[in-house]
């Protein structure tokens, strides 16, 4: 079957965005083929388009894809012709510990992703959709929804109680404030923008702050934890907001190193780290089992995610732009 698809040639580049065709074999023992219906955007799957990790053969690009599963092979008991699926950002790491580094395995980098109408592959590189979920809202789960996910309930083992400090209004932050809440766990948000910080507040964000009027941030969060510090940080912004993060963070507590907004690398104040006892854990999206994790909770308790704005497949590089531009608030997707 050939079908649709949007590939960016080698080295990557807004010019190098071309739509072409890619067949979809038929489905071999363990493997299903899904329609897609939706991408999300990531700022990793805008370093593979844009050219600032671009790929080194043609390539398919997108990790977050979403539709419904419309052929299955012998042996697969996981899914029927009909069921709504979203793809996993490592096809490989089913659970556990990971065997996998960097993105030698990931959709839409290492090897061909989503932005495609038609794809066959091992039943591990989806799982279901969360219940009554448009599949454009599936599909922000794989990147974003999952590392948020697995930086507070895996590596956080977040309780009822605990407080949750998140930055910015971006897909990743966004979905910790979400899912910190449904948990029970008082937030406080951060951003630059006083009228996102309104939005944060309507999304049940207990205590807000700009980080532009307030560049001492962290000594401010730990201020409204009256004074003994935040339990867990989801790090997005990286080197130049790392040191406010652990100024927030109380004895014994919890960062995740996700994001990389302000920089690739820094100085870290070791002696912080020391002195506070902090647990800095470096986050790679996750496996495949928390996603399912992540996904009957999602059931259990209603929530949805927050988009901004969808654009049809096509418009793929003005997607980009738009999230270049820094105007949303929760995920941009694209829709085919
Ligand atoms: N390690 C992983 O597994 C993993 C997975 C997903 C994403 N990431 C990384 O995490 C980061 C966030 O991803 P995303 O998809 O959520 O990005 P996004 O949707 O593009 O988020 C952009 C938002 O981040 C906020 N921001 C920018 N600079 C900031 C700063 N100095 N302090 C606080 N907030 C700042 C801004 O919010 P305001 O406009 O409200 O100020 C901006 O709108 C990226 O670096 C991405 O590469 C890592």
């Amino acid at each position: 079957m050939a079908n649709r698809a949007i590939i960016v040639q080698p080295g990557g580049g807004y010019d190098k965005v071309v739509v072409g065709e890619r067949a979809a074999g038929i489905p071999q023992a363990g493997e299903i083929t899904v329609r897609l219906q939706a991408n999300s955007l990531n700022y990793h799957d805008f370093a593979v388009v844009s050219g600032m990790w671009g790929p080194v053969e043609p390539r398919i690009p997108m990790a977050d894809g979403a539709g419904e599963v419309v052929a299955v092979g012998p042996e697969v008991g996981e899914f029927a012709v009909g069921d709504r699926v979203v793809s996993t950002f490592f096809p490989t790491w089913q659970a556990g510990a990971a065997p996998v580094e960097g993105f030698a395995t990931v959709p839409g980098d290492g090897v061909d992703g989503y932005a495609r109408e038609l794809v066959t592959a091992p039943v591990a590189a989806f799982t279901r959709a969360p219940r009554g979920w448009s599949h454009a809202e599936a599909s922000t789960l794989t990147t974003a929804g999952l590392t948020a996910w697995r930086a507070l309930m895996a590596d956080g083992a977040l309780k009822p109680g605990d407080t949750v400090l998140v930055q910015g209004t971006g897909g990743v932050s966004i979905f910790a404030l979400q899912f910190a809440k449904m948990a029970g766990a008082t937030v406080i948000a951060t951003s630059s923008s006083d009228a996102k910080l309104e939005r944060l507040r309507a999304l049940g964000a207990d205590y807000t702050l700009n980080y532009r009027s307030t560049p001492a941030w962290g000594a401010a969060a730990r201020e409204m934890t009256g004074g003994r510090g935040v339990d867990h940080v989801v790090e997005v912004g990286g080197p130049a907001t790392l040191e406010q993060s652990m100024n927030a963070a109380r004895v014994g507590g919890h960062i995740s190193l996700i994001g990389i907004l302000t920089g690739l690398g820094g100085e870290l104040s070791i002696v912080t780290a020391l002195i506070k006892q902090l647990r800095l854990q470096g986050v790679l999206v996750g496996n495949r089992a928390q996603q399912q994790d992540m996904i009957r909770a999602i059931d259990a308790n209603g929530m949805h995610p927050v988009i901004d704005r969808c654009f049809p497949l096509e418009q793929m590089v003005e997607a980009f732009r738009y999230q270049e531009s820094n105007r949303h608030f929760g995920k941009i997707c694209l829709e085919m």
